[in-house]
């Protein structure tokens, strides 16, 4: 399957924003639907079709999951650099217009993408045709008609966080998406002549510094002008103004919420994305790529271990929620920083973690040989190289954070 870039999408043509869009959609959407797509039965063998791939890491999980005999066709109108998993293949396509093998998958599956098709009711029947008989189609999807903030700080955000709200559904009905869409697409798979369609509804609040947050924020084209949005939300809304549309990354990650000690967020002392938004994303994308070759809860254990040593908040927030999405058990967790006198952690781990220590907290005698040899020997090249640059992005990370953050 090959295809030209055709088709703007309405979330934007800002490629370090979409990935790192991407990245947090994964962050928060992805333990939810794995574990759905696990209750299908998805195993080894099977042949599955991930359409709008994001960043691949719906299709990662669905490659390794098959494998060794399964595949994974994973497709997106843009270029995705897809995790390297055996079996995973991907290919730019647009699921509204190219060809598209029929009876040919096991499983389909499609994250937030049919909402963006105005074509989305013919998609669902060609999503229905690439089915072999008594494959399984999964659509995971919002209804975004009804987002209640459900505890804000002060009447002034409520009202601000309307206004966003308002602002972005002129934006996604303007662009077609069908915002109501999550609770009509049962319906529409039964008219497609799927049988055995069942829907399940999930409600979960987001707070200040969740990863499913930040993706939000999504206008369509350039960024609007720069505009100090907490300093009016401080004042109070203006109902004789425009809405106000809340610019993407750092501001919403960095939002004002609940600390770890139970304070607020301070306001940032320069906004990193706006200034300098080539840099920001080129930092997302190193993040990503960083960890790609590494197990998702040895790459959170590390980042939860420097983020302690440098003493970063935030970012303990973000990979500690983050680890206990992806599975990882609370108790251990709670030893990490005593990891030494623990016996919850593996010797790969606690070879990565003596690494992670080494490095953060660099001596005049740097890195000591053991300690390099000791994690040499719990890792292939590959997964060492990662591991490495894991650690020095979560370190240039907590400087940011805590630079640009001032202590309350
Ligand atoms: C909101 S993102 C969702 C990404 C991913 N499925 C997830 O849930 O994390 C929508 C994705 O659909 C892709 N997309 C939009 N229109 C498409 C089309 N016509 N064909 C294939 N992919 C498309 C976008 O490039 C983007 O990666």
């Amino acid at each position: 399957m090959n295809t030209k870039l055709r088709r703007p999408s309405v979330l934007g043509e800002n490629d370090a924003h979409n990935s790192e869009q991407h990245r947090l959609l994964g962050l928060a959407l992805d333990p939810l639907t794995t574990r759905h797509l696990a209750g299908t039965g998805v195993g080894p063998g099977w042949r599955c079709l991930e359409v709008g791939a994001g960043d691949g890491g719906v299709a990662a999980w669905l490659a390794r999951r098959v494998a060794p005999s399964g595949s994974v066709l994973a497709t997106d109108i843009r270029p995705v650099p897809m995790p390297a998993v055996e079996g995973l293949e991907f290919a730019l396509h647009d699921i509204v217009r190219d060809p598209l093998p029929e009876a040919e998958f096991d499983l389909v599956h499609v994250r937030l993408v049919l909402r963006l098709l105005p074509e989305r009711l013919a998609v669902l029947d060609r999503l229905v045709r690439a089915l072999k008989p008594g494959g399984v189609l999964r659509i995971d999807e919002f209804d975004a008609t009804d987002a209640p903030a459900l505890s804000v700080p002060d009447p002034a955000a409520h009202d601000l966080y309307r206004a966003f709200l308002d602002a972005k559904a002129q934006i996604m009905t303007a662009g077609n998406v069908d915002m109501a869409w999550g609770s009509k697409a049962a319906r529409a798979m039964r008219r497609a002549g799927l049988t055995g369609v069942s829907a399940h509804c999930h409600y979960e609040e987001w707070c200040a510094g969740s990863p499913g947050l930040p993706p939000h924020p999504a206008p369509a084209g350039p960024v609007p002008p720069r505009r100090d949005d907490r300093r009016a939300a401080g004042r109070g809304a203006r109902a004789a103004r425009p809405p106000r549309l809340p610019r993407p990354l750092l501001r919403d990650l960095f939002g004002p919420g609940p600390a770890p000690g139970g304070g607020l967020m301070t306001a940032p002392r320069i906004d990193l994305p706006a200034v300098a938004p080539d840099v920001y994303g080129a930092m997302a994308n190193l993040t990503k790529a960083a960890s790609a070759h590494l197990d998702p809860l040895l790459a959170e254990l590390v980042r939860i271990r420097v983020s302690q040593i440098n003493g970063c908040a935030f970012c303990l927030r973000l990979h500690t929620r983050a680890a206990l999405d992806a599975g990882e058990n609370e108790t251990r967790l709670h030893e990490l920083a005593s990891w030494r006198d623990s016996t919850l952690f593996t010797a790969a781990e606690r070879a990565a973690l003596a690494l992670a220590e080494a490095m953060t907290s660099l001596g005049p005698a740097g890195v000591a040989d053991e300690v390099f040899t000791a994690a040499r020997e719990h890792f292939a090249e590959t997964p060492l190289a990662h591991l490495l640059w894991t650690i020095a992005a979560i370190n240039a990370w907590n400087r940011i954070g805590i630079t640009v953050f001032p202590p309350k």
